[in-house]
């Protein structure tokens, strides 16, 4: 008989399932010896199997409904109050929990262009920093709001001189961030805050990755430039406790300043035939083992431990941006606070990416970053343990690209350094979007990012391939200069 679908014709034991899941995680990268730079915040197997406990009680547990699942409510109340009180809100603080970072920031971008729409905006805008994390952008999107470009200084934060020629009639939110993605500066908040008010426009600060690591340095006695509620004209942040709250994934937070704006990001459908309806955030069904294990994360280390974790990836990050410094032909980029950085190239004969695909070959996993070339360091509390080991490795990767600069024309060196530099921006694009398409097929194939896919039959194909020419041209003109 045809089997009627993709499933198993007869269900699996647990423990054969399981011993399958296990099977699949050997290809993933070695996160939990700290060889991964970015997407995880793991702690160790103890930790885990605590978050897991923690989701399990609640994972059949629905958020949707905050009158039904009264355990959620409850622990979403105490979540918003704690993150309020350590951002230095007043009493009127309010929020959810969200899915994650772009839910929260999706979520900021709804609420202030349907606050503007109330005074007859219909162009909505809003300026984000060049180094924004593509959220917004994502949100810029979806919501139909047009992006302002605010440059960055020197020190790649967000050059609030230039601020004010960028606000209008339109213009519904300001953002900063701390930090921002690329380069862990923090965005002059104050300042920006300060303008924007003077303006009546709400100020979103987007701590995603700051949110729950700031706080807990500033009580170490870190110096670093306010950000949070203490500044006056700050309207809202968001803040995961995904990332440096470590929390399993799926948890985050938007907060404001105060109800009347949080009300402008609620739904409600009173006339649906299923019952008169309403949402406080993106999701309809809400993940109850997310908030119920973010919850747990947050009584369990409480503010003494966090200050540990605080202070032991404050450690590795000095420690790594020494290092990096240390590194002839190395430099950090921009001026980093904490708890991330990045790092180029000085000299243009060292191919930054080379170097990256050399720290690959010596087990790490690093981000690779564009405008300016770099790589990227997510530092965690674990990461402690191997930063030397990581530093010797990237002296040695460095000696390598420089004994072997060909090493910038193959590998991942050459499809990064091509897809950012290649002026023609919208090409780029549109073949990414091909590739990634692909990763999407019906048969979820797998996609070599280092072969483009085959081009298009008929005239779509031909017209594509002639289109690929000058962007040929290009690479093969760079390959020969160097
Ligand atoms: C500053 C910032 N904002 C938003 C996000 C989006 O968060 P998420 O990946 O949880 O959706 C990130 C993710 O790294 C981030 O760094």
């Amino acid at each position: 008989m045809k089997p009627v679908s993709g499933l198993p014709e007869h269900g699996r034991s647990h423990a054969d399932v399981l011993k399958a899941l296990q099977a699949f995680s050997s290809d993933d990268p070695d996160y939990k010896h700290s060889k991964l730079w970015s997407l995880v915040y793991y702690l160790d197997e103890a930790h885990d199997d605590f978050l897991g406990q923690a989701y399990r009680q609640f994972s059949s547990a629905n958020g949707l409904n905050p009158s039904v699942f009264k355990s959620l409510k409850r622990m979403e109340t105490e979540i918003i109050s704690s993150v309020g009180k350590l951002h230095h809100g007043p009493d009127t603080v309010c929020g959810v929990v969200t899915s994650g970072g772009t839910e929260s920031c999706l979520l900021a971008v709804k609420t202030y262009r349907d606050l503007a729409r109330k005074r007859g905006v219909r162009r909505p805008e809003m300026v984000l920093p060049t180094t924004a994390h593509v959220a917004w952008g994502k949100a810029s999107e979806y919501f139909g709001v047009k992006i302002r470009k605010l440059p960055l200084d020197q020190d790649l934060r967000a050059d609030a001189s230039k601020l004010l020629r960028l606000l209008n009639r339109n213009t519904i939110m300001v953002l900063g961030s701390a930090p921002a993605y690329p380069h862990g500066t923090i965005d002059p908040i104050e300042h920006m805050a300060k303008i924007a008010a003077l303006h009546n426009i709400p100020m979103h600060v987007d701590a995603c990755v700051g949110g729950f690591i700031l706080p807990f340095m500033a009580l170490n006695g870190v110096p670093l430039p306010r950000w949070d509620y203490s500044v006056p004209g700050v309207t809202s942040i968001s803040a995961d406790i995904h990332k440096y709250g470590y929390a399993a994934k799926g948890a985050s937070t938007i907060t404001y300043r105060h109800l009347d704006l949080l009300k402008q990001q609620m739904f409600v459908d009173q006339d649906w035939p299923g019952g008169v309806f309403a949402s406080a955030a993106l999701l309809g069904t809400r993940p109850g083992g997310a908030y119920a294990a973010a919850w747990a994360a947050m009584q369990h280390f409480g503010v003494d431990g966090y200050r540990e974790l605080a202070a032991c990836t404050q450690r590795a990050f000095e420690r790594m941006r020494d290092g990096v410094r240390a590194i002839d032909g190395l430099r950090v980029l921009g001026a980093p606070c904490g708890p991330l950085l990045a790092y180029a190239a000085t000299d243009r004969r060292l191919n930054i990416f080379a170097v990256g695909d050399q720290m690959e070959a010596r087990g790490w996993s690093v981000n690779r970053l564009q405008n300016p070339d770099g790589l990227h360091a997510m530092i965690t509390a674990k990461h402690l343990n191997v930063v030397d080991e990581y530093l010797h490795d990237l002296a040695e990767s460095v000696a390598a690209v420089r004994a072997h600069p060909e090493l910038a024309n193959s590998g991942s060196a050459a499809t990064y350094g091509m897809m950012s530099h290649v002026p023609l921006r919208g090409m780029v694009r549109q073949k990414v979007l091909d590739l990634f398409a692909q990763m999407y097929r019906a048969d979820g194939g797998e996609v070599d990012l280092h072969t483009l896919p085959p081009p298009a039959p008929g005239l779509r194909g031909k017209l594509e391939s002639w289109a690929e020419r000058p962007m040929q041209w290009y690479v093969q003109r760079k390959q020969q200069r160097r």
